[in-house]
């Protein structure tokens, strides 16, 4: 496979590449799971060095790697967005240790089980079409990881500093980072911890940033969950960690005297906390009615709610709602949807949700129903958000002159 290059030595995806592609994708899609396991077992055999970038297990993400080829193929037509969405998998791909060198050797492997499970359907103008979508692809990836090496580092070594219980499996862990670490009020932060070396969870601050950097994460422990209950039951004052960059979109923008809707199922309430406080800080609530719904299947898993009582009484503005779903309590029963449904009018709100994928999925789809438009829905998925995030609307092609 020729090493990567210059965008501008490279021949550009035609549209036969993309037809031919596209076409080929159709065949494999039902094999995805066996391509997938084929290719890294290929990698791994031929580029044994590489092997000590990924986690020993990797059964649950051995899918992503295709599924974000799917994504890349499905956006060819849209290369604004497509820059994007490979600009940000770049990024996110310094925290591995992942080298510009490595991507020639996933892009052969690659092909190699492409064709494997294409069978009769492969052929030589198949194999330069996918060779194309690749480098183009990889380029565009390699291309932001060295821009962003140029102002941060890949990660951040901390060190955790106190661990609070707060009941139901949940606790709340702070670390100090060794160097400053900048985010804005609603990011999230990925974390590896060494009892799971190379697995990367999200976690969000649930605060807005602090002077000494400190950050403050909201851990489940989830049944049979290795990140998060190895923080919530073995993780001690000073175990290391490290950081990967503060990322995701939810964040508060100027919202042009709409009032502020704010969901939030579970630890989703991290980083809704987070904003509530920069929205304190910014002043947001002086002409701004701000209200919070908050969720949990019962009364006892409703985290968090003490404190968010206890910040309506100092912010006059804060309006606080708590929902359980599976209990009979005085108070609102149902589902977040459900309850959000009930309420409202929120045409004319700037909405805000964290939680989990299920929760998300019902309640912006409320949200929409009560005529919200999809920008003024804020939210950052919670399945593998580097695939799922919200990209822009299709944008132009002269704007993308990059692939
Ligand atoms: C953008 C984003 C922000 C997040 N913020 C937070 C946060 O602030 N606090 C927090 O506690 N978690 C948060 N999460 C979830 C977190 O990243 C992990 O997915 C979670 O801690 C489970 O990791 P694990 O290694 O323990 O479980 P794994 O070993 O990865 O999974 C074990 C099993 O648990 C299931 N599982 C995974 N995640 C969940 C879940 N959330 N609920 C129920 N079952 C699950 C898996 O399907 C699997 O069957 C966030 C996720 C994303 C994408
Ligand atoms: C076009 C090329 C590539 C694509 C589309 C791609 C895609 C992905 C995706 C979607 C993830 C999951 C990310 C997450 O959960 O946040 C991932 C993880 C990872 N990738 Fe890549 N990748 C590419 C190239 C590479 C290369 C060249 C390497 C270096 C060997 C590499 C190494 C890793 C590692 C170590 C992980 C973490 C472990 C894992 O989650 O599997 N990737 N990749």
């Amino acid at each position: 496979m020729a090493p990567s290059g210059p965008a501008s030595a490279q021949p550009p995806v035609s549209a036969e590449d993309v037809a031919l592609v596209r076409a080929s994708l159709a065949v494999v899609a039902p094999h995805v799971a066996d391509l997938a396991a084929y290719f890294y077992h290929i990698l791994f055999t031929r580029y044994p060095q590489v092997k000590d970038l990924f986690p020993a297990e990797l059964d649950v993400q051995r899918e992503r790697l295709v599924r974000a080829l799917l994504r890349i193929v499905e956006l060819v037509d849209d290369p604004g967005n497509l820059i994007e969405f490979c600009s940000r998998l770049g990024r996110g791909h310094r925290k591995f240790g992942t080298q510009s060198a490595h991507y020639p050797a996933v892009g052969e492997c690659l092909l190699q089980a492409l064709s494997h499970y294409a069978g009769p359907a492969w052929s030589p103008e198949l194999a330069g079409a996918w060779q194309r979508a690749y480098t183009a692809a990889a380029e565009v990836m390699v291309r932001a990881a060295e821009e962003d090496a140029r102002h941060r580092p890949a990660v951040w070594d901390a060190r955790i500093v106190d661990r609070v219980h707060r009941g139901h499996g949940i606790a709340e862990i702070t670390v100090q980072p060794q160097q400053p670490y900048p985010f804005v009020a609603g990011q999230y932060v990925s974390v590896e911890t060494p009892w799971v070396p190379r697995q990367w969870r999200h976690y969000s601050p649930a605060h807005a940033p602090r002077p000494d950097s400190r950050l403050t994460f909201h851990v489940r422990a989830v049944p049979g969950g290795k990140v998060s209950n190895a923080l919530v039951h073995h993780a001690r004052l000073g175990d290391p960690v490290r950081l990967g960059p503060p990322e995701g979109d939810m964040v508060l923008r100027s919202t042009k005297g709409r009032d502020l809707l704010f969901v939030a199922g579970g630890t989703g309430l991290a980083p809704i906390r987070a904003l509530i406080e920069q929205a304190a800080r910014d002043g947001i609530g002086i002409s701004q009615e701000v209200s919070l719904f908050i969720g949990a299947r019962t009364a006892d898993e409703l985290y968090g709610l003490d404190d968010m009582l206890r910040m309506s009484q100092r912010y006059h503005w804060l309006r606080v709602r708590a929902a359980v779903s599976h209990q009979r309590i005085v108070g609102l029963e149902g589902t977040l949807p459900e309850v959000i449904a009930e309420f409202g009018p929120w045409y004319r709100h700037e909405a805000y949700l964290c939680g989990p994928p299920q929760m998300l999925g019902g309640a912006v789809a409320a949200l929409r129903r009560h005529g919200i438009p999809p920008h003024h829905i804020r939210y950052d998925p919670w399945d593998t958000p580097v695939l799922t995030a919200p990209l822009g609307p299709p944008q132009p092609e002269e704007e993308t002159d990059q692939l």
